[in-house]
């Protein structure tokens, strides 16, 4: 009798983000063009279309007997909770959705699954059951800064539900540019949208550009959240309505910062291209600026399925603590008038009057300076709860090392390793059931074009996606584990034309069977440096 030879555990699936339970058996699943696939509605298409993409196999649907090799998506809502599913991988493979979230969810799982060897293109053996940890994953684009269009928008979109992200946090107006037309204030788009920062030019969404966002991103079951960002970050407003607008206010940071980037300073009247915040505000005491507000929200929310409407509210460093309160109070209450949700960033707990549900965005520090918890927790106070987007870690727009040729430095330097190592409950010591989620937010004064939200978004958006779903407790939940599993995402980015950041934190190579880590892109413009 021989001792057996102990084996080496077998690595964790390649999986991001990872799921609650996951098995590797070991072995393959066979992917031929003999496979069929089985079930029906959009789960099918999407299953058919994403194979197609990857690997150049139309795999037909049938109604037939299941054999060796087939796929198969149905729904069983006992599986697991909201947005959960099972998957196994063995001699076919099988989805269950808890439900049609589910089953995508499921997809974008077995995609993982997909390898490519001499042997020709395989499914890795699995057995996943799976359900995410915060209901709330949200992804922030700033198209105000610099204006992207429905298909880079669509774009964006496919990349981010890919990693399970389930909320488009658009944030739609700022002092560089209007983005959303109104009919009730035509001026805004006309007057007030042909802007951005840097001198570059704007654009805006007509209705029917801002339904296709919409109903693509529910194809892909991403919720949109519009933000009019208000009280502050309105210079562009005065472009077209100067009555709602005060002239702009300097501060110390705005002035530094102009002087030191070579920046203009705002002027009323005229486009604003700096970086420099909390120079502008509406008139807060004048009755028509709730006209106006009521107008814009009202037809935002006509067009907006989803549950939310975020007033924004940070940053407004020229308005009086009173002032403020009385505005994001009254803004607040008539969000909820017209049938939504409130969502706010966390200045906003400041005000002890905001709407009863209002949901706070926290963007302080993993550290919180001064009364940003107080603030915060303001919002639970009020029965809400927060999402959680602490901008030291979770702001994919910071460099990634200091000489990074994108992105701005102001909350910090922000690595992969740093990207995924935080937890969203420690932050403010808040018990989860407060937390509705997490979101990551992309601001663009320094991104122009969806390569360059790509070179700041991967890998640092998969960090945010583990976090986002993966339960606190999995033994996968480490930066060993993440930085292996991410490292075998490279092949199939460079197939989707995902410009990702090469980052030398990732062991690429030894994942990647050509063994070539991308080349880092040529991504140079402009001096960024913040
Ligand atoms: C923010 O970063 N001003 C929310």
């Amino acid at each position: 009798m021989t001792a057996q030879t102990p084996q080496p555990p077998r690595p964790p699936l390649p999986l991001v983000p990872f799921p609650v339970f996951a098995e590797a058996p070991g072995g393959r699943m066979p992917l031929r063009e003999t496979a069929r696939l089985h079930g029906d509605g959009p789960a099918l298409a999407d299953l058919h279309d994403a194979i197609l993409r990857r690997t150049g196999l139309a795999l037909p649907s049938t109604r037939g007997a299941v054999e060796q090799g087939d796929i198969v998506l149905r729904l069983d809502p006992s599986v697991a909770t909201a947005e959960g599913y099972t998957l196994t991988v063995d001699d076919h493979a099988e989805i269950i959705g808890a439900d049609a979230a589910g089953l995508f969810y499921g997809i974008q799982t077995l995609l993982q699954l997909v390898q490519q060897d001499d042997e020709g293109w395989s499914l890795r053996r699995a057995v996943v059951s799976d359900a995410p940890r915060f209901g709330y994953r949200g992804v922030m684009l700033d198209v105000a800064r610099h204006f992207f269009g429905v298909a880079d928008v669509q774009a964006f979109i496919d990349r981010v539900s890919a990693l399970k992200f389930n909320h488009l946090h658009l944030h739609l107006s700022d002092d560089q540019g209007w983005r959303m037309h109104i009919d009730a204030w035509p001026l805004l788009t006309t007057r007030a949208s042909g802007s951005s920062a840097n001198g570059d030019p704007g654009g805006f969404y007509t209705k029917d550009d801002y339904r296709a966002i919409v109903a693509y991103a529910a194809s892909k079951h991403m919720v949109v959240v519009p933000e009019i960002d208000l009280p502050g970050h309105t210079h562009a407003i005065g472009l077209a309505y100067p009555e709602l607008v005060e002239a702009p206010v300097m501060n110390d940071t705005l002035l530094a910062e102009a002087a030191d980037l070579g920046q203009p300073l705002p002027v009323a009247g005229e486009p604003y291209t700096g970086w420099g915040v909390g120079h502008s505000s509406v008139r807060i005491r004048e009755e028509s600026t709730y006209r106006f507000v009521r107008d814009v929200l009202t037809e935002l929310a006509e067009l907006t399925p989803g549950p939310y409407l975020h007033i924004g509210g940070d940053e407004a460093l020229g308005t009086t603590p009173a002032d403020f309160a009385s505005f994001v109070e009254r803004v607040s209450a008539l969000t909820v008038e017209i049938g939504k949700t409130p969502v706010a960033w966390h200045e906003v707990g400041a005000a002890p009057g905001i709407a009863e549900g209002t949901v706070g965005q926290y963007w302080g520090n993993t550290t919180p300076a001064g009364a940003h918890a107080e603030e915060a927790r303001h919002f639970i106070e009020r029965g809400g709860t927060l999402i959680m987007s602490a901008s030291n870690v979770a702001y994919l727009d910071m460099k990634y090392t200091p000489d990074f040729p994108l992105g701005a430095t102001w909350a910090a330097i922000i690595d992969v390793r740093t990207a995924y190592e935080w937890e969203p409950t420690a932050v403010l010591d808040v018990p989860e059931r407060d937390i509705l989620g997490v979101e990551t937010p992309l601001w663009t004064e320094t991104l122009r074009t969806l390569a360059d939200l790509d070179l700041l978004l991967f890998p640092r958006a998969a960090a945010q996606a583990e976090i986002a779903w993966s339960p606190r407790e999995s033994p996968e939940r480490t930066w060993g584990s993440f930085r292996a599993r991410v490292a075998r995402f490279a092949p199939a980015w460079r197939h989707a034309g995902i410009g990702f950041h090469p980052s030398p934190e990732i062991p690429w190579a030894e994942a990647d069977a050509a063994g070539t880590p991308a080349s880092p892109r040529s991504v140079a413009r402009g001096p960024h440096a913040r």
